[in-house]
């Protein structure tokens, strides 16, 4: 009984410290320690000189982030271990830093859930001195999506039938990573980015790179107010939803559906909750960080979603697993209907 009763008061200290993880991580990433010593086998003193941060200090965080095997430590020297300088070192194609960036930013509006969960009102947008690195944090935010949605954009791409599709809209496509993966595996498909205003220059950027200028365009606006374009084949819309009201999100599906071709198809890519809410933990923990980090959003449950698109027009809806946290909904805009 006394074994049990430890092991369970070990797992919820764990739980309850893991806040000191995430920080000696996202620190050491926020002074792009394992890109600035990636090679090099380096004393503590060495790594601080560099960073430019105390000595002692430096050395402590090093020393954790060994426990936490993103470094080696060797006679008194460290070094970026196989997973960091896959992940961590910006010169990586499998670079996960930005994402570590925006989860840095998210920390500041998780330390004010206590109050959020007394008031129900987020945190307010940050004034001041912020406000002038907000370019910044759309830029952290904008280029975390495209670490985080890099594989399972190759995945679907390689998995989802677009064959007849000519032209597709990305909508709240961010970097434009699906849009880019859909347009590499299918040679004849064009695809519509479709983000506010100050996204598109970096979703340009990143289309650019890619080299698809050719057929990967952006379309500037709110979606919620502005006019979606027209003669879309399928419309895909992934984790945007999650950003809005159900009210809100019955309007951008009935926009969604008027911009498709006769034919046309939505997919709605997403993380979902059981109906009773009940699970799963990704979704629920991700349902707190909308409740945060936005005005009314949410995780809904695949039943609430796929009641707003029936009621938006869609039919024959089908669910298909995505990736380890995420679904698809499919719906068919049906010949005759407008
Ligand atoms: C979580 S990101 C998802 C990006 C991309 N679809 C993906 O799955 O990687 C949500 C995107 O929706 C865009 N967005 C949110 N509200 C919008 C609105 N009202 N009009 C246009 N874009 C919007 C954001 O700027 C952001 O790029």
């Amino acid at each position: 009984m006394w074994e049990n009763m430890e092991k369970e008061i070990d797992a919820l200290r764990n739980e309850a410290s893991a806040f000191m993880r995430s920080q000696v991580l996202l620190v050491a990433n926020q002074y792009d320690l394992f890109t600035r010593i990636e090679g090099r086998r380096l004393k503590a003193s060495e790594i601080s000189d560099i960073l430019g941060t105390d000595g002692r200090a430096t050395r402590m965080l090093l020393d954790a982030l060994c426990g936490m095997n993103y470094l080696e430590k060797h006679n008194g020297r460290y070094r970026n271990s196989e997973v960091s300088s896959k992940l961590l070192v910006a010169s990586s194609p499998h670079y996960q830093g930005d994402s570590l960036r925006h989860r840095y930013r998210l920390w500041s509006s998780w330390s004010a859930l206590r109050n959020v969960v007394k008031t129900g009102v987020p945190p307010e947008e940050p004034h001041g001195e912020e406000v002038v690195a907000e370019k910044e944090r759309t830029r952290d935010y904008i280029l975390a999506m495209e670490n985080i949605g890099r594989i399972s954009a190759d995945r679907l791409a390689e998995n989802i039938d677009l064959t007849d599709v000519q032209l597709l809209l990305d909508l709240g496509g961010g970097p434009g990573t699906y849009a880019v993966a859909f347009a590499r595996q299918y040679p004849g498909l064009r695809a519509v980015v479709y983000d506010l205003p100050e996204v598109c220059p970096i979703t340009e950027e990143q289309i650019a790179q890619e080299g698809f200028t050719d057929r990967v365009t952006t379309k500037a606006g709110d979606f919620l107010v502005d006019e979606l374009g027209s003669g879309y084949d399928m419309i895909f819309v992934s984790n945007v939803l999650h950003m809005y009201s159900l009210v809100e999100i019955r309007h951008i599906l009935s926009k969604c559906f008027h911009a498709l071709n006769p034919d046309g198809r939505i997919a709605v890519k997403d993380f979902f909750l059981n109906e009773d809410r009940s699970g799963p933990l990704f979704s629920q923990l991700f349902a707190v960080n909308m409740l945060l980090r936005t005005r009314a959003g949410d995780t809904y449950t695949f039943g609430q979603i796929e009641g707003a698109l029936t009621e938006a027009g869609l039919r024959r809806l089908r669910r298909e697993k995505c990736t380890e946290e995420s679904w698809l909904i499919f719906g068919e805009k049906e010949r005759g209907c407008s």
